[in-house]
């Protein structure tokens, strides 16, 4: 029987603001490819939580709901600057999971190994639809270690918080950015700390330092990599 043909996944990962989700999103155009960005699910597991139980503490009861809850992601169906649907057991969440208060306790969430586990197995699922740019903070390692090409992207947290500021003041949110400052680098210890599927560039990941560079330099630099990667490989 002909072996079946294997979705390609381009792996993005990286820390807070480091330019993920930008770089993916230009790589799919560009490439024909869908783009997912993973932290979405795990904001919708937060916003799950909160609203449940108005906090994220219990463990256990997090991990339960997370389990019996419907997240998914679809093609963007409204024109209002998203780039994807984020769908919570069917409800367009998609920019509920921005909140200051999802951000404030998505580390949290993602720390818990059960949550982890039901968002990568449907993570995983999703990664089958067919050829895509996968960003978050673990595809490369754990989600798809055996993805084709991989790209960590970095930055200094000063930089990263002055492109979320920039981010937030385009979309009219006012936050300063001491305060996103902050949020960053306590998220960014909490993410890398933790002990399952902790924030780190896989050994074969081509890594970026994005301090002074442009999104186009970025962008090409990825392009060739893809390229020469895909060549080698054959
Ligand atoms: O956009 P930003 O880099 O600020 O965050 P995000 O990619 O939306 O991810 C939000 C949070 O989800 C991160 O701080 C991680 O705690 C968690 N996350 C994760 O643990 N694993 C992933 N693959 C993606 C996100």
């Amino acid at each position: 029987m002909a072996e079946q043909h294997k979705p390609l996944v381009i792996a993005i990962d990286g820390p807070a603001a480091s330019g993920k989700s930008t770089l993916a999103e230009l790589l799919a155009k560009k490439l024909g490819f869908f783009y997912f960005d993973t932290g979405v699910m795990y904001r919708a597991a937060t916003l799950a939580a909160l609203r449940a139980f108005q906090s994220v503490e219990e463990e256990e009861a997090v991990t339960r709901l997370t389990e019996s809850t419907g997240i998914d992601v679809q093609p963007a169906s409204i024109e209002d600057g998203r780039v994807m649907d984020v769908l919570l057991n069917g409800e367009d969440v998609t920019w509920q999971i921005r909140s200051s208060e999802v951000e404030q306790h998505v580390s949290k969430v993602s720390a818990y190994p059960g949550v982890r586990k039901a968002l990568t197995e449907q993570q995983r699922q999703i990664g089958l639809r067919g050829n895509m740019v996968m960003a978050g903070r673990d595809i490369g390692t754990v989600v798809f270690p055996d993805a084709r090409i991989k790209i960590y992207l970095d930055a200094s947290a000063e930089e990263r918080a002055r492109r979320r500021y920039c981010e937030l003041e385009a979309r009219g949110v006012e936050m300063s950015y001491e305060r996103i400052l902050t949020s960053i680098i306590r998220r960014d210890r909490i993410d890398s700390t933790r002990k399952h599927a902790p924030l780190k560039a896989a050994a074969d990941a081509l890594v970026i330092n994005t301090d002074g560079k442009t999104i186009e330099e970025v962008l090409e630099e990825s392009l060739s990599f893809i390229h020469q990667q895909l060549q080698n490989q054959g």
